[in-house]
């Protein structure tokens, strides 16, 4: 597997995340809500970095099942979502590939009326989103190549490295 992304590059860029969201909260407490199970590590990173009182939550969406490496039919659950009426809330998802999954997450905690509410992913695949969403915070843009590691996976595989790497044909 060829590296996209070293531990050090993805640490520095996260530093620099955290020191934006940071300096746009003007102290004002904050919700930051994780996309399980892909978000793991990029959030638990991020509010780190992260100079505010800072709560969490957390949401599970798939769109992949096993071995597919372009999405299927999204399943969501929020049973974990804490609530976030006033509040303002940060939703961290690993990656933005069509969008579909940060749409149909946005709009439901939008229902939740928060106070404020953007949104933060450590990837974007630019070329390949179809809907009107822009990321407040992105960490890198990336072509449209399948990744894996800090959190993203292949099949429940992968998650664990320190770094990001793309996946060839040969390591399906
Ligand atoms: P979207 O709904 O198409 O934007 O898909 C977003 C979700 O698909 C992410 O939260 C990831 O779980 C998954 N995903 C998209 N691209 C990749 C990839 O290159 N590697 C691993 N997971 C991916
Ligand atoms: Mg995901």
């Amino acid at each position: 597997m060829r590296t996209l992304l070293s531990t050090e590059t993805i640490a520095q860029r996260v530093t620099e995340l955290g020191k934006s969201v940071t300096n746009d909260t003007d102290d004002e407490p904050l919700t930051v809500i994780g996309v399980l199970t892909g978000s793991l590590i990029f959030l638990a990173d991020l509010v780190r970095k992260i100079e505010t009182p800072t709560q969490i939550g957390l949401i599970q969406a798939s769109s992949y099942r096993g071995t597919a490496t372009r999405p299927g039919e999204l399943s969501v659950d929020f049973s974990l979502l804490p609530d976030i009426t006033g509040r303002n809330v940060l939703l961290v998802d690993d990656i933005l590939d069509t969008g579909q999954t940060l749409q149909r997450l946005v709009a439901h905690l939008q229902g939740q009326t928060p106070k404020t509410l953007k949104t933060a992913v450590l990837l974007w695949k630019k070329v390949r989103t179809e809907v009107e969403i822009q990321p407040d915070y992105t960490g890198f843009q990336i072509p449209d190549e399948f990744v894996v590691g800090y959190g993203l996976d292949y099949n429940d595989h992968y998650r664990h490295l320190p770094h990001i790497a793309v996946l060839d044909e040969n390591d399906l």
